[in-house]
């Protein structure tokens, strides 16, 4: 199997559920507060791992107990941590998750994230081009993107980016990327576009997926738009779905899967993980989503997935 490079951001979750949210200058009781792991790097490389990928971390934390706390949960979920960059200069990267009705609002504070630099990265380079798979998001210093992304596609690597939270691309680097995954809120802002989804499909034949929630991912296969549906189950909490969906569709790759069934199996893994509360606290393992895929393949080849 290829290997793959999670080159991005950790995050302590500071989860609050409430009722609703608060109005401006309003207080409100909220209902229970958790902590758990997140960011979407480490969101990803989780995903990816309890998949069965082989994944290497590149990223940042403080020199403080929630950077203890990352490394050894990186090790139970067999996740390489040797290139792990502990700062003094600043705490662990820390997200303020607000959910209402299973749905969330997410502040990040980089913190740390922002030590994955060029200066880092470089320091790296020998080991992080050891890899086949590159996943990025952008909670890490675009700068640090825009380094690595020209030599990664010099040297033939597949590099997935998940544009979120969404900032706009520069052409240069957006023809460079493998996979591009923004979702229906994002597309327009990261491809500097104002077009339709469908536009902007058809501009990046089988680069560009477009993910959209409970109705699945589109993406344009050079002659048509391809619908890949989602697989539906009842949401407890969608913080991360994303995420899964990316670290599983990396898995799916290395895996040598084609395009659209590594979609599928993002898809499958991605509402497999809303069960529980916390970004990778329901994320499947491979025995699960492969149960899924086999059913629905059994069942019904043109798309429908059985929920049960
Ligand atoms: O995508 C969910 C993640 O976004 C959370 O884990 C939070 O840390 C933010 O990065």
């Amino acid at each position: 199997m290829k290997k793959i490079a999670v080159i991005g951001s950790i995050n302590s979750d500071f989860f609050v559920e409430m009722d609703r949210l608060p109005k401006s200058g309003e207080t409100i009781l909220g209902n229970s507060f958790f902590m758990a792991l997140g960011g979407k790097g480490a969101n990803q490389a989780v995903a990816a791992s309890r998949l069965g990928a082989e994944v290497s971390f590149f990223g940042s934390v403080g020199n403080d107990d929630h950077g203890k706390f990352v490394k050894e949960t990186f090790s139970q979920e067999k996740i390489d941590t040797s290139y792990l960059n502990f700062t003094d200069d600043a705490h662990t990267g820390a997200a303020f998750v607000e959910i209402s009705n299973s749905e969330n609002r997410i502040i990040v504070i980089p913190g740390a994230n922002n030590f994955t630099n060029t200066v880092y990265v470089k320091e790296h380079l020998e080991r992080i081009l050891e890899h086949d798979i590159f996943i990025f998001q952008l909670e890490i210093p675009m700068e640090t993107i825009e380094y690595l992304i020209p030599i990664l596609h010099a040297n033939n690597k597949t590099i997935i980016v998940n544009p979120a939270p969404a900032l706009s691309i520069k052409q240069e680097i957006l023809e460079k990327i493998t996979y591009l995954t923004p979702n229906e809120h994002e597309y327009q802002v990261v491809l500097n576009q104002s077009g339709t989804m469908e536009e902007a499909l058809s501009l990046y034949p089988n680069q560009l997926m477009i993910t959209w929630g409970h109705n699945g991912v589109k993406f344009f296969d050079g002659n048509q738009i391809i619908h890949v549906p989602a697989h539906t189950v009842n949401a407890v909490d969608t913080t991360g779905a994303g995420d899964t969906f990316c670290g599983a569709f990396a898995a799916a790759i290395a895996d040598e899967k084609g395009l659209s069934e590594s979609i599928r199996f993002g898809n499958i893994a991605a509402a497999l993980s809303v069960r529980k509360r916390g970004a990778q606290a329901g994320m499947p393992n491979r025995q699960e989503v492969d149960q899924i895929m086999t059913k629905e393949l059994s069942h019904d080849r043109k798309g429908h997935i059985p929920t049960n």
